[in-house]
């Protein structure tokens, strides 16, 4: 079985053929993954621009899908069925690719299925490595996400944690941009803190009250939070420049206002490592606490931040510590991508999943 993947729910358009074949261990193989992305649009303003990115979506979708298919060496005549990202995301992204997708599967008579975004992170662990020793505990850590899931079974997506302000990955582009680095902020952090002293900023990590992990029906709850520590990151950054008091104090004393001085490069890399050691520490504390409290047999770990080369070393070591072993996609399917949608797809289409025409695009769509 041939499944077309689209994926446009952020700033990268991706279309994708995955083939579903009769191995019970490992049942789809990418056929073709195609991505275009929107970085050096998007980087000039220093963040996604949504409707930069809807235009974009619109110009890049019928190429993007013509490679694709070629890629895989078929023809759209020989697609069996259809799946694309229905939410969550940029409603205008999401449009482009809920749009298309309709109109080809009602052109092709092929049926079409509707994809959580965040499922297709989850099953990119499963199309890489086929399943996962279950119940697993998948964290998902994005630009626009940060979620734990308790996965029982196969397709079993039940979220026991996210974060109550900033995703991890905005609060990289964040503390990057105020840092001067440069959009998307996560590969550039990750590769200066690689020559920095992680322990140079001794940043706060954010400790969770007990209201905070149990809910009122008293189940236990995970939850991350990342804006006090880009706002920590934000202070000591002035604090800094400004040697320690702030023009305004200095300002109300009669004291001259020195000007701000720039931050060695030595010193960026030591923030950024301090910056990246509590993001990574805090990721890891939740998401194996997470696994201790449903027994799981595994741990996944996918989104753009799984790309990350701390977190994935430190996952690794804290995963032979708790005897678990960890999964994290490979990088290109780490990123977003249309080949994990396809793979959702399969396992939605399975389970008797098929859209009408009448789907819409959600920006907030719950899993
Ligand atoms: O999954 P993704 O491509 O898009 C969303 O669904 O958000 O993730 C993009 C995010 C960006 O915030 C980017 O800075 C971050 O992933 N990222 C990284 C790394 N590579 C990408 N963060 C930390 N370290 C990296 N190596
Ligand atoms: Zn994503």
């Amino acid at each position: 079985m041939l499944l077309l993947g689209l994926e446009t729910s952020c700033d990268e358009t991706a279309a994708a053929v995955v083939e579903e074949v009769n191995d019970p261990v490992r049942p789809w193989r990418i056929r073709s993954s195609i991505v275009a992305s929107q970085v050096a649009i998007h980087r000039e303003w220093g963040g996604v621009v949504p409707e930069l990115a809807s235009r974009q979506h619109l110009r890049d979708i019928c190429g993007v899908v013509e490679r694709a298919v070629e890629e895989a060496g078929t023809s759209l005549a020989a697609l069996d069925a259809l799946a694309v990202t229905q939410g969550p995301g940029l409603v205008g992204s999401l449009l482009v690719g809920v749009s298309f997708a309709k109109s080809l599967a009602l052109a092709l008579g092929r049926p079409l299925v509707a994809v959580h975004h965040l499922a297709g992170h989850i099953e990119s662990l499963f199309l890489e490595h086929g399943s996962l020793p279950l119940p697993a505990v998948v964290l998902v850590v994005s630009g626009g996400h940060t979620s734990l899931f308790h996965v029982p079974e196969a397709g079993v997506y039940r979220t026991i944690g996210r974060t109550r302000d900033d995703a991890a990955g905005e609060a990289y582009d964040k503390v990057a941009k105020l840092l001067g680095l440069g959009y998307p902020g996560g590969p550039i952090i990750d590769t200066l803190a690689k020559d920095g002293n992680d322990r140079a900023v001794d940043f706060p990590v954010s400790r969770m009250t007990h209201r905070d992990r149990v809910a009122p029906d008293r189940t236990v709850r995970f939850e991350f939070s990342f804006s006090g520590l880009k706002t920590s990151v934000l202070r000591y950054v002035r604090g800094q420049r400004i040697d320690g008091a702030s023009d305004a104090a200095r300002g109300a004393r009669g004291e001259p206002v020195p000007q701000p001085r720039t931050l060695s490069a030595q010193e960026v890399r030591d923030i950024a490592a301090s910056f990246q050691r509590v993001v990574v520490e805090t990721l890891l504390d939740r998401t194996f606490g997470a696994a201790r409290w449903v027994g799981a047999k595994s741990v996944g770990i996918a989104g753009g931040v799984s790309a990350n080369s701390r977190l994935r070393r430190d996952a690794v070591i804290r995963g032979q510590e708790a005897g678990l072993p960890v999964f994290v996609p490979s990088l290109h399917l780490s990123t977003d991508n249309a080949a994990m949608i396809a793979a959702a797809g399969l396992r939605r289409f399975h389970e008797g999943g098929r859209a009408g025409w009448s789907l819409n695009a959600e920006a907030s769509l719950a899993i």
